[in-house]
């Protein structure tokens, strides 16, 4: 399949190139395109032929169900049974944004989004390209992230053209996102909201907005055990690079000495080793292939750069990757939720 790649800049906004993107969707094609928390791969939410397209695209389970984005929220009414008071405010704090809610779907829409399930994620992302992108569609846009089912999503446009060339009608090159971490998707139920994925909008506002506790899904940490995860994408492997990822979690100094001993264990062995350090331990290593994700003080920075230094660890071509554990505040806890993910939950408490 032939990919046109073009090229849109969020401030300088190409108005009849954007109408293009979104008639191509409403028509049934494939477009991957910026939001502020990762580039997404659309089609028409409400064309099942369409959204079949995108499972093929990715290579992913067709049991793992779509969100629908919007661009103004009084399209949610006709996608949505109905829509409770408590999601409401979160709506009105947090849309357009990285929140992802569900709901109890509408007959409109087709089961392949929901993968059969009678609930509907949505959304309603903030960035200029998408909004635009979705309003000249004229319809919900299914869009999962634009990576190979698997693989850390991408955050540059270079992650997208790696996975997703020739295999979709369109790519918007949007420059890279803010946010670097997938929406928050968080379910409001009669016994209060609850996280069913981390992401973007953290524990701590979602807590301020609801003035009530917010539960986490109890699969969350484990990933493991008994708990099946509300969220069906929980339970796949996800965000992983080709190599094999280690956590090292516990106090920095600490985690500092031991990546720095395994790294020299492991380089004795033959092994080609990558560390994903932080800006605050970068320098310490003194081997190994260092990569810094972001500042440990400042999480989102961390959120916005692990993606890109997962993959970037994939085009070395290391054999192994020692992580270090992040703090669990703001944003950091999506950000250990992803790296447990890309590590199998393979961690090593020091
Ligand atoms: O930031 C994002 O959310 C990005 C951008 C493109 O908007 N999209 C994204 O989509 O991350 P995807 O498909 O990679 O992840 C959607 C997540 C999956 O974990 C899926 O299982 C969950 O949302 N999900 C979708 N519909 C659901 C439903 N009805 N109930 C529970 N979880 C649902
Ligand atoms: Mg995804």
């Amino acid at each position: 399949m032939d990919t046109r790649v073009v090229r849109i800049d969020m401030n300088n906004i190409n108005r009849p190139l954007l109408k293009a993107a979104g008639e191509l969707i409403r028509d049934g094609g494939l477009v991957a395109f910026p939001t502020e928390t990762v580039y997404g791969l659309g089609a028409n939410g409400l064309d099942a032929q369409a959204v079949g397209r995108i499972f093929k695209a990715k290579g992913r389970p067709a049991d793992n169900p779509l969100i629908l984005h919007i661009s103004r929220v009084r399209e949610l009414d006709r996608l949505v049974a109905c829509v409770p008071h408590t999601a409401r405010r979160l709506i009105d704090r947090f849309w357009p944004g990285p929140l992802t809610l569900i709901f109890k779907k509408s007959p409109l829409v087709p089961d392949v989004v929901t993968a059969g399930l009678d609930t509907v994620a949505v959304r309603m992302p903030s960035h200029p390209v998408a909004k635009g992108m979705i309003y000249y569609a004229g319809v919900p846009v299914a869009a999962p992230s634009a990576n190979i089912s698997g693989r850390p999503s991408p955050t540059r446009i270079s992650h997208v053209l790696d996975d997703l060339m020739g295999r979709v009608d369109m790519i918007i090159d949007g420059g890279d996102v803010t946010v670097g971490l997938e929406s928050t998707v968080a379910q409001v139920t009669g016994d209060g909201v609850f996280v069913l994925r981390p992401g973007g909008i953290t524990l701590e506002k979602l807590k301020e907005a609801v003035g009530q506790d917010v539960f986490l899904d109890p699969a969350l940490e484990s990933g493991s055990g008994n708990d099946t995860p509300v969220s069906p994408g929980m339970k796949y492997t996800h965000y992983s690079p080709e190599a094999e990822v280690v956590i090292i979690d516990g106090l920095i100094e600490n985690v500092a000495d031991r990546i720095m001993q395994m790294a020299e264990d492991l380089k004795a062995r033959g092994k080609k080793v990558g560390i994903l350090a932080t800006e605050q331990t970068r320098a310490f290593y003194g081997t190994g292939f260092v990569i810094s994700a972001g500042d440990r003080d400042r999480p989102s920075s961390i959120a916005a750069g692990l993606f890109a230094a997962l993959r970037e660890f994939d085009r070395i071509g290391v054999d192994i990757i020692l992580a270090e554990g992040v703090g669990r505040d703001g944003m950091g806890l999506a950000v250990m939720n992803r790296l447990l993910k890309a590590a199998g939950y393979n961690v090593i408490r020091v």
